[in-house]
């Protein structure tokens, strides 16, 4: 495994970037999070597939994700019906730079960005709702992580494989390439109280940039 300063291969093609974001990028990021996520098309609670409500909040940009069909759509045809927004210059600039440092040039076109209570969770599953293409030729998924430290588990292929937990600490990045693009992950629990003070952030917000 490769490990060089600021970049650790945690499997091949998964990298993950301890304390990319400055303080002053986590708390600018803070800030567009509630920035967009108090719009009329900001975050809320989504309800999957079965009935069960999620335990975090969503707010997709560029493209909306359907929790009930797992398909991306241009309104938020499960909720309210309105417009997706569109996924900001600044954000994927960020996104863009992250997939540079760990060495993919990745032009992101969708953003879920998640606000995770201190009792959020996520349950372990595959990112494998963008196109076939983006799939097989494994393009990046980059996720930046702002707030409370997650406990992040990585699986494998399947959802009976082992699984590894990585804390997600605020600033954190996280790239899932090639051949982990498909892994299964999850976020079991947030650690409360335990991201920077001066976010004023009781959770998590996070952000993970796809493209379609
Ligand atoms: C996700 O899997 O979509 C989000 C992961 C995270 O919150 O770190
Ligand atoms: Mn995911």
């Amino acid at each position: 495994m490769n490990s060089a300063k600021g970049l650790v291969e945690i499997a091949p093609g998964a990298y993950h970037l301890p304390s990319y974001l400055t303080n002053q990028e986590q708390l600018q990021l803070v800030i567009r999070c509630r920035e967009l996520g108090t719009q009329p098309t900001g975050f809320y609670r989504p309800t999957v597939r079965g009935g069960t409500k999620m335990r975090i909040e969503m707010l997709c940009l560029g493209r909306h994700w359907n929790p009930m069909t797992y398909r991306y759509e241009p309104n938020r045809s499960d909720y309210d019906g309105k417009a997706v927004p569109p996924l900001p210059a600044d954000l994927s600039t960020i996104a863009g730079r992250v997939a540079t440092a760990a060495g993919f040039l990745f032009e992101p076109d969708i953003c879920i960005s998640n606000y995770y209570p201190p009792d959020g969770r996520l349950g372990l599953h595959q990112d494998k709702d963008e196109h076939p293409e983006t799939l097989r030729v494994g393009i990046p998924i980059v996720s930046l992580s702002v707030g409370n430290t997650a406990q992040f588990v990585l699986g494998g292929m399947r959802r009976k494989d082992p699984t590894r937990t990585i804390l997600l600490a605020s600033g954190d990045a996280l790239v899932l390439a090639g051949p982990s693009r498909l892994r299964y992950h999850g976020v079991p629990r947030i650690l409360s109280e335990s991201g920077p003070k001066e976010l004023n952030l009781n959770g998590r917000f996070n952000l993970t940039f796809r493209r379609y």
